[in-house]
């Protein structure tokens, strides 16, 4: 039996008439731009955040680049983050004429170390740029003060953490919830996808929000009046539209990635070669990706392929080794952890639809590969 990475067709299956209808109503309407959806999506998600403003935008990567430009960079300019993420989060720092600044990530959860960050900062810091990795919020309660410390706008990328939350003093808090702003990003293969590319921001601050809400629109605030620059970044209304109608589904989709979580990591746990994710017992992951650790990886990878058992590795490259950022001269050794991390981690199937002979038979092949 094969058994894929992600399986999007069997979560169509589950959900598709109410997707349809839901796709019907914009389309009978032909209101495709910035309909009623698109604020209702707003609201929803700022809800589920904890957030008094929701921002809906085109890409969790014009997530993150709004605020960055929201921030008037200077040449220079530095932003700290982790080099162990998907790309977009240290292009976007580029792209809005700031300097990434890589520090290195905690060997158990892959999130950036808090006194890495405070080590990096130098009199041109202006942000930081965490990243609750694979659906479990970095260490929040260490990071917030280090930010207003230094003065620092603190942005989280939530692009794989909707719905995480984290003990923060004894509080429960959201992901997106903490920061000045947190982002989302509804790529199809993320726990609550579209159809499509899609993104949203989160902030607490009124202010933020309208300067985001007019970047997403060339900058203006009315129709043909620019108070700065901005871009397109609008979110189609048939995107909110499908986003609306899998919502009510996402807490049963989390609940069943955490229970397929456990199960994996009760077969793997003890053995003498495969490292199961390590959650932070502050955290409540919502398992984005279920990530092991382990020996001859690569090995391990051809194994499976074989068996066409669905894997990949998130990441083979960390960021700061990209040859983009060659200028920026890190090289190996530069950030042992996530260099350690890239070398051996692979992400095994977790979606939801994934049935029990299914898991049962990736852990067999995982743990065959051993023997
Ligand atoms: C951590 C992280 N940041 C940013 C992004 C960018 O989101 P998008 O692909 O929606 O532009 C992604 C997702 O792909 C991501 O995983």
């Amino acid at each position: 039996m094969s058994v894929p990475l992600l399986d999007l067709v069997a979560q169509y299956q589950t959900i598709k008439d109410d997707v349809l209808a839901a796709l019907m109503a914009v389309i009978e309407r032909q209101g495709f731009i910035m309909g009623p959806e698109v604020g209702r999506l707003e609201a929803e998600i700022a809800r589920l955040s904890h957030a008094k403003h929701g921002i809906a935008c085109a890409s969790g990567t014009d997530a993150l680049l709004l605020p960055l430009k929201a921030l008037n960079l200077q040449p220079g300019d530095e932003v700290i983050t982790t080099p162990f993420t998907f790309f977009a989060t240290a292009g976007t720092i580029h792209n809005a004429g700031g300097a990434p600044v890589f520090v290195d990530i905690d060997p158990g959860t892959f999130n950036i170390s808090p006194p890495a960050i405070e080590a990096a900062i130098t009199p041109r810091t202006r942000a930081i740029i965490v990243v609750h990795l694979f659906g479990q919020m970095a260490v929040m309660e260490e990071i917030s003060p280090i930010a207003a410390r230094h003065g620092l706008v603190l942005i989280e990328d939530g692009a794989q953490s909707i719905g995480a939350q984290r003990m923060v003093d004894g509080t429960r808090r959201m992901s997106g919830e903490l920061g000045a702003v947190g982002t989302l990003s509804f790529f199809p293969t993320k726990n609550l996808g579209a159809w499509g590319d899609a993104g949203l921001m989160v902030t607490q601050d009124d202010a933020l929000a309208e300067r985001l809400g007019r970047l997403r629109l060339h900058g203006g605030s009315r129709q043909y009046l620019h108070e700065e620059v901005g871009t397109n970044s609008r979110l189609d209304s048939l995107q909110a539209a499908v986003l609306l109608a899998k919502l009510p589904y996402l807490a049963g989709w989390t609940e069943a990635r955490k229970q397929n979580a456990a199960r994996y990591t009760a077969a793997f746990t003890g053995h003498p070669d495969i490292c199961p994710p390590r959650v932070d017992p502050a955290n409540d992951h919502i398992f984005h990706q279920y990530t092991i650790q382990v020996p001859r990886r690569d090995e391990l990878q051809a194994s499976l392929k074989a068996k066409s058992i669905g894997h990949a590795v998130y990441y083979p490259l960390a960021l700061h080794l990209q040859p983009c950022f060659a200028h920026l001269r890190y090289s190996r050794g530069s950030l042992p952890v996530a260099e350690a991390a890239m070398d051996s981690v692979l992400s095994l199937p977790i979606y939801p639809e994934l049935k029990r002979e299914q898991q049962d038979e990736v852990i067999e092949a995982v743990q065959s590969f051993y023997r």
